[in-house]
């Protein structure tokens, strides 16, 4: 589907007030997104396992107005506050969206949202509340367009999603969804994600990701500076190419249920990721020492035990660790003796992979 088919050509219902609930989980990517071009573009395809427990629940109630005002009305609140630091968020989001939904305007709206994880945990929110938010303006187009089917639904709303925040195109279904154009994967865009077409082997349901908080700190460098520093970047071309090349060989662990390739793809592309930061100008550095220790400490654990433990990072210094269902309890009980001592206050969240947002 092209860009065009999300504008509506007709809203005809009349729709007046109301009020939408939904929630929307985190994902955690297999292979990275990391470079963006014009529009929310991606510089490479990537894949995500989208999360379970951690999540985003956001209440849109709009407001017909009497007249449509000159720009977005919207007041917004984060854990029953108003947030109005997060405002200019959601203006650049609307504005971003506006042509593909050109009621926006007609309303007033009244955004409240909470995370299941803690505040300022080094979880980034932006995947789950950006794809949160734009399954409730979705969910107005569809009373404006009662025959819309839950395939375009979806579709679209991935589409706003993206323009959003470019992660949170992959949070709006599970439990593996894949951004971005690749030449072995039927049916794949660059504007929305889509559902792992393939086979995926059974090893994979229910795959654990416990979260070790190492640092619960802002980011000292936002994803979009970071994503803007793979323009001119030396290294940047050959990484888009791997990313690509990673994805083709992961789709065939995907299919085999090949752990130990697993391992090494996941955890590649999440060291990649971050000797990209590391050699971008002005360079920086996200990971902390305890990341380190932790990294080591599962590579050890990992020879001894023969167990598939791996971990991957976002752009930050907590860590993801990833297994499969069958080892989790050898596996936890090693997290809690040997790793959770590196995290901030003792903290980590238990999450797995699930299915993707719901309405209420
Ligand atoms: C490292 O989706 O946060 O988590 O599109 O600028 O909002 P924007 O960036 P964002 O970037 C996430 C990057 C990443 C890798 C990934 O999730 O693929």
């Amino acid at each position: 589907m092209m860009e065009k088919n999300f504008i509506p050509v007709n809203c005809t219902s009349p729709v007046v007030d109301g009020m939408v609930t939904y929630k929307s989980p985190s994902n955690i990517a297999l292979i990275k997104y990391w470079g963006k071009k014009e529009n929310q573009v991606p510089a490479n395809p990537s894949i995500s396992f989208t999360l379970d427990s951690c999540a985003t629940t956001t209440s849109l109630k709009y407001t017909k107005l009497d007249v449509p005002s000159e720009d977005f009305s919207f007041e917004l609140f984060f854990g029953g506050k108003p947030k109005p630091d997060f405002k200019p968020k959601i203006q650049t989001f609307l504005t971003r969206v506006a042509p593909y939904l050109p009621f926006l305007k007609s309303y007033h709206f009244v955004i409240e949202t909470s995370n299941s994880f803690p505040h300022s945990s080094g979880i980034a929110s932006s995947a789950s509340g950006m794809s949160a938010l734009a399954l409730c303006l979705m969910h107005i187009e569809k009373q404006l367009n009662p025959d819309m089917e839950v395939a375009f639904f979806n579709t679209k709303a991935s589409f706003l999603a993206r323009l959003g925040s470019g992660s949170a195109s992959r949070s709006i279904k599970g439990p593996l969804m894949q951004w971005g154009q690749h030449q072995n994967t039927e049916g794949s865009s660059d504007f929305y994600a889509i559902e792992y077409p393939y086979k995926v082997h059974q090893v994979f349901e229910g795959f654990q990701d416990t979260i070790l908080l190492v640092d619960k700190g802002q980011k000292q460098v936002s994803s979009t500076v970071g994503h803007n520093l793979m323009h001119n970047h030396p290294f940047a071309e050959r990484r888009f190419e791997q990313a690509h090349d990673n994805l083709t060989e992961l789709q065939k662990v995907l299919a085999d249920g090949d752990l130990t390739n697993f391992v090494k793809i996941v955890e590649s592309e999440a060291l990649t990721l971050h000797a990209m930061m590391m050699s971008s100008l002005p360079y920086f550095m996200l990971m902390k020492p305890n990341t380190l220790q932790i990294i080591n400490k599962i590579w050890e654990f990992r020879a001894t035990s023969k167990l598939h433990i791996c971990f991957t990072l976002d752009a930050g210094a907590n860590v993801h660790v990833l297994y499969p269902a069958s080892e989790k309890e050898l596996i936890l009980q090693f997290i809690k003796d040997e790793l959770v001592a590196y995290c901030e206050n003792q903290q980590y969240i238990c999450d797995q992979i699930g299915d993707g947002a719901v309405a209420f």
